[in-house]
């Protein structure tokens, strides 16, 4: 058995930031932004809203295209590195406000590729029958982590949400057909918050050395991106014996357009096939791959039976891939 994603959903909030916004706040432009990155704006939280907000929002609109009543899930799992706090988990703030009494509820830590983790072990329980309607959720809120006097980051980074609905399909030509994951925990310097852990407690002292931000060493970020997505997703296409020129769509985590543009030439992949929208929304860490997914699915991208290519990677290193039979 497989599992078939039934349902998609996002969300995003309300207050957008330009690139003009940003030139206010540090020495930067919008230029400079575009041709490194090509982001023109972000959406951010509005002060009221935390990461169990937008991933409550995303989730409803996940369920009423499933048509899956929020008393019949029976798994949450949420990617998300910024939780609304500790514990409990954002999977369980989320069950609380859908009012689920029944599902397993727990978050994944794997940042800009936690939805991806989280999908790879939602299809595990619901291919394998313990799961009837899994909701897979990555959301973040990546600009409560951000430092905004530091260029070299808070130019990068939104927040939102998107959901996914898992059930079981003995359809032989559709579902999840594999997914892969991969970490290399000697890059965690590279890209990582240092502070508010137990490691760094908060404490003055942390806070006026910056450390409860997001740190990035960009370029070394840059190079191991590239290099392991190309990886990843030949391992997934060699998997399932797939040619590059197979795929309908790819739906990719939206870091940077040069990441992806690399990434996809490398592959052999023509761009129109990968649905961007960094432009407008940043990096928003585990809820890209689900908001891309459910904006290309919405607009009719998606037909039955397409061979569909999902990858993200983010700090850890933590990366993944899936292939995916629409
Ligand atoms: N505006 C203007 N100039 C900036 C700037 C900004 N926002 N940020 C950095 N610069 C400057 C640097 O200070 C540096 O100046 P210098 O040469 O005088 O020292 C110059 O631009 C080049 O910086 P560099 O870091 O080498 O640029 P880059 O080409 O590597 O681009 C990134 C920077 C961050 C866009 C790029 O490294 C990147 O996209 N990395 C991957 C990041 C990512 O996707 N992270 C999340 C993964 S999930």
């Amino acid at each position: 058995m497989r599992s078939l994603i039934v349902g998609t959903g996002s969300y995003s909030p309300e207050k957008v930031l330009t690139n003009a916004d940003l030139e206010k706040i540090v020495d930067t432009n919008d230029q400079w932004i575009v041709e490194r990155t090509g982001i023109r704006e972000r959406h951010v939280a509005a002060e009221s809203e935390a990461t169990s907000d937008l991933a409550y929002a995303a989730a409803v609109k996940a369920l009423e295209m499933a048509k899956v009543a929020p008393e019949d899930v029976d798994l949450i799992i949420v990617g998300t590195v910024t939780p609304d706090m500790s514990f409990p988990s954002t999977a369980c703030l989320v069950q609380g406000r859908l009012g689920n009494k029944k599902a397993a509820a727990f978050d994944v830590s794997a940042a800009c590729a936690g939805s991806l983790y989280a999908l790879a072990v939602a299809d595990r329980f619901v291919s394998t029958g313990m799961a009837k309607n899994a909701l897979v959720i990555g959301a973040d809120t990546l600009t409560r982590i951000t430092d905004w006097t530091d260029r070299n980051t808070c130019i990068l980074f939104g927040d939102g949400a998107g959901a996914m609905v898992l059930q079981p399909t003995d359809d032989p030509r559709r579902g999840i057909l594999s997914v892969h994951l991969h970490a290399d925990g000697s890059y965690g310097h590279i890209l990582n918050m240092p502070g508010g852990g137990s490691r760094n407690p908060v404490s003055q002292k942390v806070i006026d050395e910056r450390l409860p931000f997001i740190k990035m060493k960009g370029s070394e970020v840059y190079k191991v991106a590239v290099r392991a997505l190309e990886e990843v997703c030949r391992e997934a296409l060699a998997r399932n014996g797939v040619a590059a020129s197979d795929l309908a769509q790819v739906i990719a985590h939206q870091a940077n357009k040069r990441i992806l543009d690399s990434t996809l030439h490398r592959l052999g992949v023509p761009e129109e096939k990968c649905w961007m929208n960094l432009e407008k929304y940043g990096n928003t860490s585990s809820a890209s791959v689900p908001t891309t997914l459910d904006e290309a699915n919405r607009a009719g991208r998606l037909r039955p039976g397409d061979a569909l290519l999902m990858m993200a990677i983010g700090g850890g290193m933590a990366w993944g891939s899936a292939l995916v039979r629409w």
